[in-house]
C-alpha cells in the first residue's frame, strides 16, 4: 500500500519523448486497434492512457516513504525485460521503471505477455496491504470515458474500472469494450464473424435487385452521384450537377476523369452530357463546378449563388435521392456520373457511365421504403419508424454548433441524410442484427451493432470518393457533419471499403486483440452526478470535453438512430434523463455551446466553467484521500484552458505535475482548423487538503519565471514546441497556484485565477522571446533603447509560438493527405478556414501575448498580420511588397513571384525587376516613376522598422536586385547590429521549407563579411 505523502512516479519524471513518439505512430495503427471498432471522436492515444496510469499507480522509488516490497519485487521483475537494468540506487531504478514505461507504451508490447505480466506485478507489489490481507486491485474511475481508453488500459493493467459516459453511443461502446469483450474472450469473434456471416447472407438474399450486376458480367462496386441545382439564369434553365472535381481516378497508372459536352436540342433546356475519357495531364480535367456553395452552370457559365444552391437543394431535402417522374424518367435530383465496377478477368477498378437499369435500381429501392413506411403506418407507427425520422442538429452560433451545416440544406431529419438504396440496406442489415437467436447475454447482440454502425458510417450520402486511393471515405473525416456535393455509394458486400465483410472483420479483430483481463464496469452518468460513493476511487483520471471543440451528443446521433434500430429497447441506447428524447441526452453535455441551453441558461463560458467545476468536486468525492488525479488536455485557446482550470481549482484540487504527450499525427491538425494541438497536456494532480495555507502573490510572482524557465528548457530538449510548449507551461505554472487555499496581496486582496493566468501568459511570451531575440527584447516596452521594435517582437512571438511539436514546418500549403483534401472542399462559406496564404494562429493566443509584450495588435493590422474572424494571419512578405515599395514595386515583384510558382521555383537568382537591372528606375503602368527600390530611400520614405528593412532585403533578393540589396546590407553594417540580429532570428524561426526562410538565407550570405 503506498502512504498517502508517497509521490507517485508521475509527479517526479515522464517519459515524455519516448511516449510520445509511441503515442503519435498509435495514430496510424489500424487492425485489431481498439479504436477501430466504433468510431468515437477525439479518443486518447492507448500509448499515452497507459503510460500515465502507470506513472500514477507506482510509487516513486527515491521517496522515503516508498513501499520496500515494491521495490524489492521491481527490482526482481525488472530483469525479466530487456533494456530496464534496475541497478542498485533508488535512482537508477526510477530510470528503470521509467524506461519500462515508455518501451510499453509501444503498441506492438501491449498484448505482450512479459510486459502484461511485469506492471500487473508491480501494480499488485504497490497496492497490496502491508499487512498480508487480501488483496483488492485498485480502482480506476473516469466519468468521461467516451471510447474507453484510459479505463480500458486500467483493465489491461489489472485495476478495476468504472467508465461512465452521459452519451448512449459511448457507454454502448464502452459495453463491448469493457465488459462484452473481457467477458467472453476470442470466442466472442468466432461467433460474430458467424452472425456477421450469416447476416451478410440474409442482406444480399433481400437486396440483391437493388445493385444488379451488368450484362457483360461486370460488378459495380460503388456510385458516384452529384447532387443538383438548376440554372436560373434567363433563359438557361439547364440542370447543374454540383461536382467539385471532374477526377475519377487519380492512379498514374489508371487515370480516369469526365469531360462532358453540351447539347441544346430544340425548345428545351440544354442539357451536359458526360464521358470518361484517360488525362494525359491536369490541365485537360475541367474544373468542378462548386465552391463554397457558389455552382456555376457549364451550359451558360452564369453563377448560382449559395442562398440559391441552399434552397434548391432544401426543396429536395438534400438532393441525395432521384427524382423520376410517373413513367420512371428521371426528372431531377442527385444524378450518376459515374459507375465504379470490377469486371471479370481484368484488374483494378473500372468506370462506366451510369445506363437505365442503374437508375431502375434506385427506383425499386425508393418502391421498398415507400412500402416500409406504408406498412409502419397500417401497423398503427408501432415502434420505431424504419427510416430514422429524428431531427438533425440544428447547428450555428460561434462554438460546438458551427460543425453542423445540414439543416441549411434542409436535412431536416436523420433519414435525409442518406439515399434510399442505403436507408434500405441499413435497415435489412441493422434488422438481421436484431433478429437473431438471443443466447445468453447480449454480447454478440451488442457486438453485432457496432458493425451496424461502421456500415452507417460508410454508407451515408456524405462520403466522398477518393481519386487517389479508389476507395469510399468514411462520413466523418472530421467532428462535423458539413454537405458533400458528390458523394459516392458503395455497394455494401463488394470487395471495397466500406463493405459488410470489412465491417465484421475489423470488429473481430478488436475482440482478438484484446489480450484478456478481469471485466470493467460502466455505467450510464453525468460527470457532475457521479454514482460511486465517497472515497471509493484510487485513482480519478478522465479526459473531459474540450470547451468547444467537438459537440459529441450530435454528431453521434448519426450513430444512435441506427443502432437503437439494431437494438430496440436496449437499456443503454436512451436520454436517462428524458424518456421523450428520442436522442442523444443534450442538456446536461459539457460542452460550450451557445445555441444550447441548460434550464433555459445558454452554454456560455461561464456556465461550462461551472459544469467542470462540479465534475472535479464529483471527482474529488469518490477519490480516496490517499488517492491521484489526473487529468488530460488539449485545446487551442487560452479561454478553454481557463475555463477548465477555473473548474479543477474551484473543485478542489490542485495540480502537483503536468506531462505534454504528442497524441496526434504530425500535420494534420492546422489544415481541419481543429481546436485541438499536437499534444495533450496531462495535468497531474491530488485533492487539496482542507487546510491548505494561503499564498502570498508577490512569493508567487517570483517563483512563476524560475519554474516556466526550467520547465521550457527540459520540454524544448525534448522536441515540444510553440504553442504546444505554451499550454505546457500551464502545468508548474498551477502547481505555484493551486497548493494554497487562496492567494493574496499584500493589501489582503484575493488573487483570481484569471488574473494569475494573466502573468503566466506574460511570463511565458517573455521567457520565448527571452530564447528567440535575447534579454533586451523581452524587457522591452515601446521606446526603450536597444530593443527591436514591437513589430519585430510580433512577428518573432507569432512564429515562436507556430513551430510544430514535430519540428516540421508548419507551413498550410503542403503536407495534404487526401482525407483533408476532402475536407477542403465541402461547403464552408465564410469558415476561418481560408485559402488565403501565410501563417495563422487563433487570435486569442496571439492577443494574450502581445499585450504585455507591450505589442498594440491594431496598430500593426494590414501592416504586418490580418485579423478575421477569430484567425490572425501573418502576412507573407510578398503581400508587404506594396507597403515596401509602392504600388509599381508591388506589381513588379507579384509578377515575377507568381511566374517563379507557377514554375514551382522561387529563384533566389535572377531578376524581378529586368528593367531596373538596366536603369535605376521604372516605368509604372501609369507612367508615374517606380519608386527606388533602395534601403535609404525606404528609410526615408516611412520611418522603416528593422522588420521592415529586413523584409525589403528578402524582396531585393527574390528579385535578384544584387545591386540595390548590397547598398541596403551596407548601410545596415553602419547602422548597427540590429538588422543582422532579427535576420538571424528569424531565419531559424521560420518553418523549414517555407519561401521566406529560403528567402532570408538566401539574403545572409549575400552580406559582406
Ligand atoms: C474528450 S471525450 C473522452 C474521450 C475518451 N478519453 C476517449 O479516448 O475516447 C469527452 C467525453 O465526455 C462526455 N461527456 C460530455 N458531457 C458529459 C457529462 N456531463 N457527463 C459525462 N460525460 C460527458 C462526452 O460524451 C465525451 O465522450
Ligand atoms: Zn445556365
Amino acid at each position: 500500500m503506498i502512504p498517502k505523502g508517497c509521490k507517485r512516479l508521475a509527479e517526479v519524471d515522464f517519459p515524455i519523448a519516448e511516449v510520445s513518439k509511441h503515442a503519435a505512430r498509435e495514430k496510424s495503427i489500424r487492425h485489431g486497434h481498439p479504436s477501430t471498432l466504433h468510431l468515437w471522436w477525439a479518443r486518447r492515444p492507448l500509448a499515452s492512457s497507459r503510460a500515465v496510469l502507470l506513472g500514477l499507480l507506482w510509487p516513486d522509488p527515491c521517496d522515503p516513504l516508498c513501499p520496500a516490497e515494491f521495490k524489492a519485487e521491481a527490482r526482481r521483475r525488472l530483469r525479466e525485460v530487456g533494456g530496464c537494468n534496475p541497478g542498485t540506487t533508488d535512482a537508477e531504478l526510477r530510470a528503470a521503471l521509467l524506461r519500462f514505461i515508455g518501451d510499453f507504451a509501444n503498441w506492438d508490447l501491449a498484448a505482450d505477455r512479459t510486459y502484461l505480466e511485469v506492471s500487473r506485478a508491480l501494480v499488485k507489489a504497490a497496492h497490496a496491504p502491508a499487512d498480508g490481507g487480501t488483496y483488492e486491485p485498485p480502482l480506476v474511475v473516469d466519468p468521461f470515458a467516451g471510447g474507453g481508453s484510459i479505463p480500458l488500459e486500467a483493465l489491461r493493467l489489472g485495476c478495476e474500472a468504472f467508465a461512465s459516459d452521459l452519451n448512449p453511443v459511448a457507454c454502448l461502446i464502452l459495453k463491448v469494450m469493457l465488459e462484452d469483450i473481457p467477458r467472453h474472450g476470442p470466442k466472442l469473434a468466432d461467433e460474430l464473424r458467424r452472425a456477421g456471416a450469416e447476416i451478410k447472407r440474409q442482406a444480399e438474399r433481400e437486396l440483391a435487385d437493388l445493385y444488379p450486376k451488368d450484362p457483360d458480367g461486370g460488378t459495380p462496386i460503388a456510385y458516384l452521384w452529384a447532387r443538383t441545382v438548376r440554372c436560373e439564369a434567363p433563359g438557361c434553365g439547364a440542370e447543374i450537377p454540383l461536382v467539385r472535381s471532374f477526377w475519377l481516378c487519380k492512379k498514374a497508372s489508371r487515370r480516369r476523369a469526365l469531360r462532358h459536352r453540351v447539347e441544346r436540342p430544340n425548345g428545351q433546356s440544354p442539357r451536359v452530357e458526360f464521358e470518361v475519357f484517360e488525362p494525359k495531364t491536369e490541365k485537360e480535367v475541367p474544373g468542378g463546378t462548386v465552391t463554397r456553395a457558389k455552382a456555376t452552370c457549364l451550359c451558360c457559365g452564369a453563377v448560382l449563388p449559395p442562398e440559391r444552391v441552399r434552397a434548391q437543394l432544401a426543396a429536395e431535402r438534400g438532393g441525395a435521392d432521384v427524382i423520376f417522374d410517373a413513367n420512371g424518367r428521371r426528372t431531377g435530383g442527385a444524378r450518376l456520373l459515374a459507375v465504379v465496377t470490377l469486371r471479370p478477368g481484368e484488374t483494378g477498378r473500372h468506370y462506366r457511365l451510369p445506363t437505365e437499369r442503374d437508375y431502375a435500381a434506385v427506383r425499386e429501392a425508393q418502391a421498398r421504403v415507400a412500402a416500409m413506411l406504408a406498412e409502419w403506418e397500417r401497423g398503427g407507427k408501432q415502434g420505431l419508424c424504419p427510416v430514422p425520422d429524428e431531427p438533425t442538429p440544428a447547428g450555428g452560433g460561434s462554438g460546438a454548433g458551427r460543425a453542423f451545416s445540414v439543416q441549411r440544406y434542409g436535412m431536416l431529419q436523420w433519414g435525409n441524410l442518406f439515399t434510399a438504396r442505403q436507408k434500405v440496406a441499413l435497415r435489412t442489415v441493422a434488422r438481421a442484427a436484431h433478429d437473431r437467436p438471443q443466447t445468453g447475454d447480449d454480447a454478440i447482440r451488442t457486438t453485432t451493432a457496432m458493425v451496424v454502425g461502421r456500415c452507417a458510417d460508410y454508407g451515408s450520402a456524405i462520403v466522398s470518393w477518393a481519386q487517389s486511393g479508389e476507395f469510399v471515405r468514411s462520413t466523418f473525416g472530421r467532428q462535423a457533419l458539413p454537405i458533400v456535393w458528390d458523394f459516392a455509394e458503395a455497394v455494401p458486400w463488394s470487395d471495397a471499403s466500406g463493405n459488410l465483410d470489412g465491417a465484421i472483420d475489423w470488429t473481430a479483430r478488436v475482440v482478438e486483440a484484446w489480450p484478456g483481463s478481469r471485466s470493467g464496469q460502466l455505467q450510464a452518468a453525468d460527470a457532475t452526478d457521479h454514482p460511486l460513493p465517497d472515497e471509493t476511487a484510487h485513482l480519478w483520471f478522465t479526459d473531459p470535453p474540450y470547451y468547444d471543440a467537438v459537440p459529441y451528443a450530435d454528431l453521434s446521433d448519426f450513430f444512435l438512430v441506427w443502432l437503437k434500430r439494431a437494438l430496440p429497447g436496449h437499456p443503454l441506447l436512451r436520454d436517462p434523463y428524458d424518456p421523450t428524447n428520442p436522442l442523444t441526452p443534450k442538456r446536461r453535455e459539457a460542452v460550450q455551446d451557445e445555441t444550447k441551453k441548460d434550464d433555459g441558461r445558454a452554454k456560455d463560458r461561464d456556465w461550462f466553467e461551472e459544469t467542470m467545476a462540479r465534475a472535479f468536486a464529483e471527482g474529488r468525492r469518490v477519490l480516496r484521500e490517499d488517492g491521484v488525479g489526473s487529468v488530460v488536455f488539449a485545446h487551442k485557446t487560452t479561454e478553454g484552458w481557463e475555463a477548465l482550470l477555473s473548474g479543477m481549482i474551484r473543485g478542489g484540487w490542485t495540480i502537483v505535475g503536468s506531462w505534454p504527450i504528442a497524441t496526434e499525427r504530425p500535420g494534420r491538425l492546422r489544415s481541419q482548423e481543429s481546436a485541438a494541438l499536437a499534444t495533450s497536456v496531462h495535468l497531474i494532480c491530488r485533492p487539496r487538503p482542507d487546510d491548505a495555507p494561503v499564498g502570498d502573490w508577490a512569493d508567487v510572482l517570483r517563483e512563476l519565471p524560475r519554474r516556466v524557465g526550467d520547465w521550457m528548457e527540459r520540454l524544448q530538449g525534448e522536441g515540444v514546441r510553440g504553442a504546444d510548449l505554451v499550454f505546457a507551461c500551464i502545468g508548474p505554472a498551477l502547481e505555484v497556484f493551486s497548493r494554497y487555499a487562496k492567494v493574496e496581496t499584500a493589501e489582503g486582496r484575493e488573487v483570481r485565477l484569471d488574473e494569475y493566468l494573466e502573468k503566466v501568459w506574460e511570463v511565458v511570451g517573455r521567457t520565448a522571446l527571452e530564447n528567440v531575440l535575447g534579454t533586451a527584447e523581452a524587457r522591452a516596452r515601446n521606446g526603450v533603447a536597444g530593443a527591436l521594435e514591437e513589430d519585430a517582437r510580433l512577428t518573432a512571438l507569432f512564429l515562436w509560438t507556430l513551430q510544430a511539436s514535430d519540428g516540421e514546418a508548419a507551413d498550410d500549403s503542403g503536407g495534404k493527405d487526401e482525407d483533408e483534401e476532402a475536407a477542403d472542399d465541402e461547403d464552408d462559406d465564410g469558415g476561418a478556414r481560408g485559402k488565403a496564404k501565410g501563417f495563422t494562429l487563433v487570435y486569442d493566443v496571439v492577443r494574450r501575448f502581445a499585450q504585455p509584450l507591450g505589442v498594440d495588435l491594431a496598430k500593426w493590422e494590414t501592416r504586418v498580420v490580418e485579423t478575421k474572424k477569430g484567425v490572425v494571419r501573418l502576412l507573407p512578405v510578398a503581400e508587404r511588397t506594396t507597403q515596401l515599395f509602392g504600388e509599381d514595386g508591388a506589381h513588379a515583384v507579384a509578377a515575377r513571384l507568381e511566374e517563379a510558382a507557377a514554375l514551382g521555383t522561387i529563384p533566389l537568382q535572377g531578376t524581378l525587376f529586368p528593367e531596373m537591372a538596366a536603369a535605376p528606375r521604372l516605368r509604372g503602368r501609369g507612367g508615374r516613376a517606380a519608386p527606388d527600390v533602395a534601403g535609404e530611400s525606404l528609410a526615408a520614405a516611412r520611418e522603416a522598422t528593422t522588420l521592415d528593412r529586413v523584409h525589403a532585403a528578402m524582396l531585393l533578393q527574390a528579385g535578384g536586385r544584387t545591386n540595390a540589396l548590397r547598398a541596403l546590407l551596407e548601410a545596415e553594417q553602419d547602422r548597427g547590429p540590429d538588422f543582422l540580429r532579427l535576420a538571424n532570428a528569424l531565419s531559424a524561426l521560420y518553418p523549414k521549407g517555407s519561401e521566406e526562410k529560403r528567402l532570408l538565407d538566401a539574403m545572409l550570405l549575400a552580406v559582406p563579411r
